[in-house]
């Protein structure tokens, strides 16, 4: 069992570019102090999935918003996932073409504000939320925001690890394509992924996932927000 308990309702924003491990150690943060964690990429990658196999155009940002709206009754975001239509599709919706749809849709401010509604509802009763703007936009409030990063380099090399069996790509194309993301996710004009200016700043590159996640729980001690159990 868990040393820790979070005092109640406590929020955590973590935000970071993509293979950066938040969701390696959001996962490993939530096992520690009992909190759910919310994945909010795969929001942004269920949108642009079903637009993509709906043959609605990526560049059209009105009707993917209409789109969207039509979309948000059927999803049921939950620690476990994205259900659609009752049934969890998140594996199919952490695939390459479903994270490359994912980053076009992101950069459209009309879907993003459809989506902001449904991440504050959730964080309500407290929760460990990943993505971009969560520190910056979605919850600016959390009492504690962690930025992760990592060389572009090290993330490509986590991230073409964790994929070599199932596509044919080589460590030099996926540092193009994260470099690309990067560029996308960095540049857009609205929610760009920056850290928030109270956010702590973890550079990962050299670290293993576990002394990330002590360094974290020292910040949330320090400040009073998890409390030893025992
Ligand atoms: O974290 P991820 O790879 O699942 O995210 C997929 C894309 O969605 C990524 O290009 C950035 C975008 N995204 C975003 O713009 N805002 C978020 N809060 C989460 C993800």
């Amino acid at each position: 069992m868990s040393e820790w308990h979070a005092i109640e309702g406590l929020t955590i924003a973590i935000d970071g570019p993509s293979g950066s491990g938040k969701g390696t150690v959001a996962k490993m943060l939530a096992e520690e102090t009992g909190l759910p964690v919310l994945d909010t990429g795969l929001l942004y990658r269920l949108i642009g999935s079903m637009a993509r196999e709906q043959r609605i155009p990526l560049e059209s940002e009105s009707t993917l918003a209409e789109f969207v709206g039509d979309l948000l009754g059927l999803i049921e975001w939950t620690v476990d996932g994205i259900y659609f239509n009752g049934k969890n599709i998140t594996n199919t919706l952490r695939s390459e073409q479903a994270g490359e749809a994912a980053s076009k849709v992101a950069t459209m401010s009309l879907v993003r504000k459809k989506l902001i509604g449904l991440q504050r509802q959730l964080a309500r009763n407290g929760c460990i939320m990943d993505g971009r703007d969560i520190g910056t936009v979605v919850l600016p409030n959390a009492p504690a925001k962690f930025f992760l990063t990592a060389s572009v380099r090290e993330r490509a090399r986590r991230r073409w690890s964790q994929l070599k069996n199932e596509s044919g790509s080589n460590l030099g194309e996926v540092v193009a394509e994260l470099k690309m993301r990067d560029q996308r996710d960095t540049e857009r004009q609205h929610a760009p992924l920056k850290q928030a200016a109270d956010a702590i700043v973890i550079d990962s590159t050299t670290m293993r996932a576990d002394e990330v996640v002590d360094r974290m729980l020292g910040v949330l001690e320090r400040r009073k927000l998890i409390k030893t159990s025992v």
